[in-house]
């Protein structure tokens, strides 16, 4: 019932010429928008390449993150109401690199999700546990509390559409993906967490993926938990034949 969808997060990688190369080798490739949504993160500098080559294919766009003001006096942030009209459908935020370099709060996340909600495009809120939350046994109550700030005031209709991405910060980056079991059971907090804030129609429909040293290896595994619809990767999405792997779980 929920269309999955496998995300790469690109992060301060790629420039636009890569961009373009990148583009060129997967579009014709790519499973069914209906059936698998596949979507590339790029930053900003990137996206006008990466909507231009990905024109008329079934890749999305996704910006890794924007302010929650649509203009203004606010040097080096990114509009979300100019990310609408350039083409970009989704916008990642709340990602842990950003809480914590660039001291991103709850709060914050919060207004960027009305703010994208605004414009017409769909936020990917990220929520995640440290390593020492998790060895103190509170992995669970931390991603509840994250994602009840983040969607404070989000209406049913807008959660419904929304997707989140669970990232145990621990996994990141490291080759140490969660098993499939640990990422199932705090997927399935999130859902009920929606479902506790909302109702269960709200839960059944919000998309929520897992994000952590996610490879072509291990996707299917984590793919096939019911309560895990997608994937949010970074390292493994930066090459056109592993990435094409990873949207291509199903085959
Ligand atoms: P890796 O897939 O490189 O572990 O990164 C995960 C991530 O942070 C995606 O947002």
């Amino acid at each position: 019932m929920r269309t999955p969808i496998i995300a790469g997060n690109w992060k301060m990688n790629m420039n636009p010429e890569q961009t373009a190369e990148f583009v060129k080798a997967v579009k014709d490739k790519l499973p069914k928008a209906t059936e698998v949504e596949s979507v590339i993160a790029a930053p900003a500098v990137d996206l006008p390449a990466l909507l231009e080559n990905a024109k008329g294919s079934e890749l999305k766009v996704a910006a890794e993150n924007c302010y929650f003001e649509d203009e203004g006096a606010f040097t080096g942030e990114t509009s979300p109401k100019v990310l609408k009209e350039m083409g970009v459908d989704y916008v990642i935020i709340g990602h842990s690199e950003r809480r914590d370099y660039f001291h991103e709060t709850d709060e914050d996340i919060n207004k960027k999700a009305h703010a994208i909600f605004n414009n017409g495009m769909t936020p990917i809120v990220c929520c995640g546990e440290s390593l020492e939350t998790r060895e103190a046994g509170k992995a669970e109550e931390w991603v509840e509390a994250q994602v009840k700030a983040a969607l404070k005031d989000l209406t049913a209709e807008q959660v419904s559409n929304l997707v989140i991405a669970y990232e145990p910060i621990w996994a990141i980056g490291t080759g140490k993906t969660a098993t499939s079991d640990q990422a199932e059971e705090i997927c399935a907090v999130v859902r009920k967490t929606v479902a506790d804030l909302y109702d269960q129609g709200v839960a059944d429909k919000v998309r929520i993926q897992y994000g952590g040293s996610v490879k072509p290896a291990n996707v299917k595994e984590l793919m096939a938990k019911p309560n895990i619809d997608g994937g949010l990767v970074g390292g493994a999405s930066l090459v056109p034949e592993s990435y094409l792997e990873l949207v291509n779980f199903n085959d």
